[in-house]
């Protein structure tokens, strides 16, 4: 029983594993089943199902360079990552993501993916946005590998299903708390919550993984599902360690209009265009070679553009269409049955008349918690900016490897996915001593993590988490948008620092400790509020226009001043604090050079 500074005693239960992952996404399962495979005794930590996870949504593919369809190689993808992040990704980390690539993709298939087939039976790969060949010379790359428009759903039943035969243990609808931290800035475990019957429970570990996803639910429309708060942002930022590049929020340039849900890029790689009103295929005055193949920040800021200048769609002309009426039947149906599934329940669209009316909608963070390459942890002590933070690692879209920079490109997520979460099974079986005895910790570290929680839970402000919510959600969807200047982002930083602050009038009505989703959404706001501030506060910092950060004030990249990765601390009043980390404009092998920066045009 522990009361400390709480209104009530609470029960704690005990665990000990090498390692726990927290996530049970892609990246999550990833890691959990090569951590379980290597014998390291490992619990995975997931407040939802393991396949309800946010994987499950990914529509159109992973891309890697099999060649399946036409030439392809890794220095190409190498080539075109590092493009579509507009410099600003880490090339030592593409490196390897893009030369891991082809192997972790047929790892999942021997796993058992069900990938869609080629005539000859080989996986198949479609076109996706910014993918080229030649260096960017040569014609589109076919490279991401598709099960039809399911493959995230593919990829994370089956790593479920191969996880519980690795016999890794689930605590499936456990909510975590915080990390476990020594006064020397080590991570010895986490604190989390079981949903199901109310108790509390201490899981120590040499290693925990955060896999905890984005944070796309601080803005008021996204692609992203509810269960989306940035969880492991929100733990590390408490435990005092930066957010790296968080001014960085992909939008994608096709979400239902009204709903927000995804219409994949992959609808684009079959063949489908987007129209203004003036039935005009605009993409080809915005990318003249990519067309609607350009990368996304491309493709969004014209459709925002198109719109602005009044030639957007429908009664309000405030979104554009999206066509694929032109494509054969067959291809809808075997290709992209989920999206004409989609089409019809949330836009009320038979896609093979009618175009899909579509809008920018927030998809994906390419901020997160700073890694190296092998997903351990990182931060700036002293000099050194790649200091590893020990006992804790981060992969997935929680964490910034950075192999995105400042925009992703389509198809690089799951693989990120898949690629970073091998890597972090690897690094813990090279650095944990299987079995050994965790360390004990000072009673004062968990005593916090209990104060908090029963503060929030007795909290009895006059604010719901649902007016906080609403407040943040508007600030960032209006201020922190496609297009930003200093006079919006000003306004913006202004709002959320207000709403960081409004925090402390929240009320809970319902203060029980089983499925107590009033609780648990405070909870998910309190990481939301700390991740749409920084957020903010660095897109006010950053004065130029990189990737998805574009200023319409400083309208060009600025290489000299700001090809640096942001890094910001926040603190327990909401002061946001603002550092840099260099880009690692270096490779780890010599098998490819790296590619220096140059103009973006696709
Ligand atoms: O458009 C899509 O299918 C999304 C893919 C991605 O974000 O990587």
């Amino acid at each position: 029983m522990v009361k400390a500074k709480t209104q009530q005693e609470y029960t704690i239960i005990d665990h000990a594993y090498d390692v726990v992952v927290v996530g049970a996404g892609g990246a999550g399962l990833r890691a959990t089943l090569g951590m379980a495979e290597k014998g390291l005794s490992t619990a995975c930590i997931t407040k939802v199902f393991p396949t309800r996870s946010h994987t499950v949504a990914a529509q159109g593919g992973i891309s890697a360079a099999l060649g399946n369809m036409s030439e392809d190689d890794w220095r190409w993808h190498f080539y075109d990552t590092i493009k579509g992040a507009d410099w600003l990704g880490d090339q030592d980390a593409i490196e390897y993501m893009c030369r891991e690539a082809p192997a972790a993709i047929y790892e999942l298939e021997h796993y058992g993916v069900p990938f869609s087939r080629t005539p000859e039976g080989k996986i198949y790969q479609r076109p996706f946005g910014g993918m080229t060949t030649q260096f960017g010379e040569g014609p589109p790359a076919v490279r991401t590998c598709a099960a039809a428009d399911r493959t995230g759903h593919s990829i994370l039943h089956t790593l479920y299903q191969q996880s519980l035969k690795a016999k890794a243990k689930f605590f499936i609808e456990y909510f975590a708390l915080d990390l476990l931290m020594d006064e020397d800035g080590s991570c010895h475990g986490v604190m989390a919550w079981n949903l199901d019957d109310g108790t509390l429970h201490r899981f120590r570990a040499q290693e925990v993984v955060l896999a905890t996803g984005g944070y796309g639910r601080a803005y008021f429309s996204c692609t992203s599902a509810h269960t989306c708060t940035g969880d492991g942002g929100g733990m590390a930022a408490r435990a005092g360690i930066p957010l790296q590049d968080m001014e960085f929020v992909q939008f994608h340039p096709t979400g239902i209009y009204g709903a927000g849900c995804l219409i994949t890029e992959g609808v684009r790689g079959e063949g489908g265009f987007l129209k203004n009103s003036a039935g005009e295929r605009f993409m080809e005055r915005y990318a003249p070679h990519a067309k609607d193949l350009a990368s996304r920040d491309v493709v969004s800021r014209a459709i925002t553009l198109e719109i602005k200048e009044g030639r957007g769609v429908g009664p309000k002309k405030d979104h554009i269409y999206l066509h694929l009426d032109h494509l054969d039947p067959e291809v809808i149906h075997k290709r992209l049955p989920g999206i004409a599934e989609s089409a019809r329940i949330f836009a009320g669209v038979d896609v093979t008349r009618e175009p899909i009316p579509v809008l920018p909608t927030v998809h994906y963070n390419m901020g997160g918690v700073p890694t190296n390459y092998r997903g351990e942890v990182v931060t700036l002590k002293g000099k050194n900016p790649d200091t590893v933070v020990p006992g804790l690692m981060a992969i997935g879209e929680a964490a910034c490897v950075s192999v995105h920079g400042a925009n992703r490109l389509g198809s690089n997520s799951l693989l990120d996915l898949v690629v970073f979460g091998r890597a972090a099974a690897i690094r813990a079986a090279e650095v944990v001593e299987k079995g050994k005895a965790p360390k004990q910790l000072p009673k004062n570290v968990e005593d916090k993590i209990l104060a908090r929680f029963d503060r929030i839970r007795n909290a009895k402000g006059k604010l719901k988490t649902s007016e906080i919510r609403r407040n943040m959600q508007q600030a960032m969807q209006q201020d922190a948008a496609v297009f930003r200047t200093e006079d919006t982002l000003k306004k913006g930083a202004k709002k959320i620092d207000e709403v960081y602050e409004s925090y402390g009038k929240l009320r809970i009505e319902d203060r029980g400790l089983i499925w107590n989703s009033d609780l648990v959404e405070a909870l998910e706001l309190d990481n939301l509020r700390a991740q749409a501030s920084i957020t903010m506060h660095c897109a006010l910092n950053r004065k130029e226009s990189r990737g998805a950060h574009a200023r319409d004030d400083f309208p060009k990249r600025n290489d000299k001043t700001w090809m640096k990765h942001s890094i910001a601390w926040i603190d327990e009043k909401g002061k946001v604090k603002i550092s840099y980390r260099p880009v690692h404009n270096y490779t780890l092998t010599d098998e490819i050079k790296p590619i220096p920066p140059k103009a973006r045009v696709y």
